[in-house]
């Protein structure tokens, strides 16, 4: 038993019984800890909360009753076990999205993939260790479009005593990055996939759950971050919504990002940040050296590339500089508020030049260990296409068609019972084949004009790979319907985004460029908008994992699939066995 209990903000009562009985042994253990990492203990109670924004009160679905949901904090070498008890009539899973779960797929958390759902008045503790990562993630249900208000952020500090690879910061700020719905999100979703339509759009943008003075009924629901003159901040950037890439930027203000999902960056400097929802970045904010008797504002808005409407709308969050000398403060709502130019919705080059500026650290310390001799080469196509409606539905696509989304032709379709448990338990028959296509089924011009049969086909198809198989991935956007950006996010690892292009990838040319030195690794790459991504990693991690567009519409319209990775012939190389309070279906 190396490890102590830890406190944290939503101490509850268990917290605090399991404190005073450990509290004998605490004393001896506090070395120990230092070094080898301690258990932290969480409780999620998964319950309903009236919440009111843009004048309108409404029941969501909440953690503990907290919008955004609480901060989980922990150490590199920290492990977890968080006990998720559902309350609500929904069915529920927690993903910790971007955490490695090396060896613990069973905590990974997408419904139907690695877990069955935790079912009303269930419960569940996710058990895991973070093992070679620091950084901002973060966590969100993972089942239908629960994540709309079920996510909060997941810092892990480095080791005690490790310093960051840049200036330390006076303060650290999540900036979590949201979309509120007047609507009730289970409802939009279940609607459109019914009747084949496309589901409504979000009413607004937040930043830590507010939306900010620019829409009607807020100004008093505004984030503000107060600053002191000098000061550096450790910005944690989060995109939480659902369906929307984001421009970020403060007025006046130059950011450094020094991070992204979790691995340090080669710092450079930006006055706006891209952030794809399933991204995380950290950037360093230096407030200026004088009073500036200014108010700035910091604010994100779409970047939107595909064929249908979005939310067009901006939220706002309020930097404002604290006074030496109180006494000299000036009204607040005297000061002049400045705002900051963001990129026009769709600009894609804009996009290309901020992904291209990412580079890993790749130092002694922080090596970048890009594969470098491939064993299985991959070319998917990611994009939209239509899919046959059932008989009792009237759908508006062409003889009864909706738009529906694919990876290499194929509409995942979502199984009854878990895939993780299906491969372990050898009991893949019905539930799922092992013959996912290693290329799409017809070569056509992807970025050109689209070939006139747009149907998809569907299935619950997943790629087997032997343990340890270095990959390469080819992410190919389609034109079919209309070039979108596809933020895909891969469970299980971090890979490396060695190359990307616009058009069609060329195998002849195209991999002489790729770069193989600094490339920066991450768990959510941008798919860019009519062109292509080339992605690297070792299948070093035995589970079923999850791949899929973190747009969660194109999510629901089976832009998914899995990988499974099959244990090696070492012991440390294989899955466990599934804890005893799996969820069944
Ligand atoms: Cu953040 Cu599979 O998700
Ligand atoms: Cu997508």
């Amino acid at each position: 038993m190396g490890f102590i209990c830890s406190f944290h903000s939503s101490a509850c009562l268990y917290t605090i019984l399991f404190l005073l009985v450990c509290a004998s042994w605490l004393g001896p253990q506090l070395a120990l800890a230092k070094h080898r990492g301690i258990t932290r203990r969480y409780k999620f109670e998964v319950r309903m909360q009236n919440v009111t924004r843009l004048c309108q009160t409404k029941s969501i679905v909440t953690i503990n009753g907290q919008f955004p949901g609480p901060r989980i904090i922990a150490r590199e070498g920290d492990s977890l076990e968080i006990k998720v008890v559902n309350h609500v009539k929904y069915n529920v899973t927690i993903h910790w999205h971007g955490i490695r779960q090396l060896r613990s797929g069973w905590a990974d958390g997408p419904a139907y993939i690695t877990q069955c759902p935790i079912q009303p008045g269930q419960s569940y503790v996710y058990k895991y260790t973070i093992k070679g990562q620091r950084g901002t993630l973060f966590w969100h249900a993972h089942i239908s479009w629960l994540r709309a208000t079920l996510y909060g952020p997941l810092v892990i500090l480095p080791k005690r005593g490790v310093p960051y690879p840049f200036p330390h910061p006076f303060k650290e700020v999540p900036i979590v990055f949201g979309e509120w719905w007047k609507a009730d999100t289970e409802a939009v979703i279940n609607q459109a996939m019914k009747t084949g339509s496309a589901p409504n759009l979000s009413d607004a943008f937040t930043i830590n759950g507010l939306p900010g003075p620019l829409y009607s009924c807020s100004v008093k629901d505004t984030f503000k971050l107060k600053v002191k003159p000098g000061k550096t901040y450790l910005l944690r950037l989060v995109n939480a919504a659902l369906n929307n890439e984001l421009f970020f930027s403060i007025a006046n203000h130059t950011l450094t990002v020094v991070e992204a999902d979790a691995i340090y960056t080669k710092p450079f400097k930006a006055n706006t940040i891209l952030i794809t929802p399933g991204q995380t970045t950290n950037v360093l904010l230096r407030a200026k050296r004088h009073h500036p008797n200014a108010l700035f504002l910091m604010a994100a808005r779409p970047y939107a590339t595909g064929p249908a409407t979005f939310d067009n709308t901006t939220t706002a969050a309020i930097l404002e500089y604290a006074h030496h000398d109180p006494s000299r403060k000036p009204k607040a709502t005297k000061l002049p508020l400045i705002k900051p130019k963001l990129p026009f919705f769709n600009d894609t080059s804009f996009a290309a030049k901020f992904t291209n500026k990412l580079r890993s650290l790749a130092n002694s310390k922080f090596p970048a260990n890009v594969p470098k001799k491939i064993d299985r080469h991959f070319f998917f196509t990611v994009g939209l296409g239509l899919l046959p409606c059932s008989k009792n539905q009237n759908c508006s696509g062409p003889n009864n068609t909706m738009v529906g989304a694919a990876i290499n032709n194929i509409s995942f379709v979502q199984p009854k019972t878990a895939l993780l448990q299906a491969h372990f338990l050898r009991q893949s028959n019905g539930v799922y084949t092992s013959n996912f296509p290693t290329k799409p089924p017809t070569r056509f011009n992807y970025t050109g004009t689209p070939p006139t049969n747009i149907m998809l086909n569907k299935g619950t198809r997943l790629m087997s790979l032997p343990y340890n198989t270095n990959v390469e991935l080819l992410l190919q956007d389609t034109s079919i319907i209309g070039a979108e950006s596809h933020p895909l996010h891969l469970h299980g690892f971090n890979f490396f985004v060695v190359g990307q292009g616009f058009g069609n990838f060329d195998s002849k040319k195209d991999p002489a460029k790729f770069n193989l030195v600094d490339p920066i690794e991450r768990n959510t790459v941008g798919v860019p908008s009519g062109g292509w991504v080339a992605i690297r990693f070792r299948a070093d991690n035995p589970g079923v994992w999850f791949m899929h567009c973190h747009l969660e519409v194109h999510t629901s319209w089976g832009l998914k699939m899995a990988w499974i990775v099959q244990d090696g012939k070492k012991k440390h190389q294989k899955l466990p066995p599934p804890p005893a309070d799996l969820p069944k279906c």
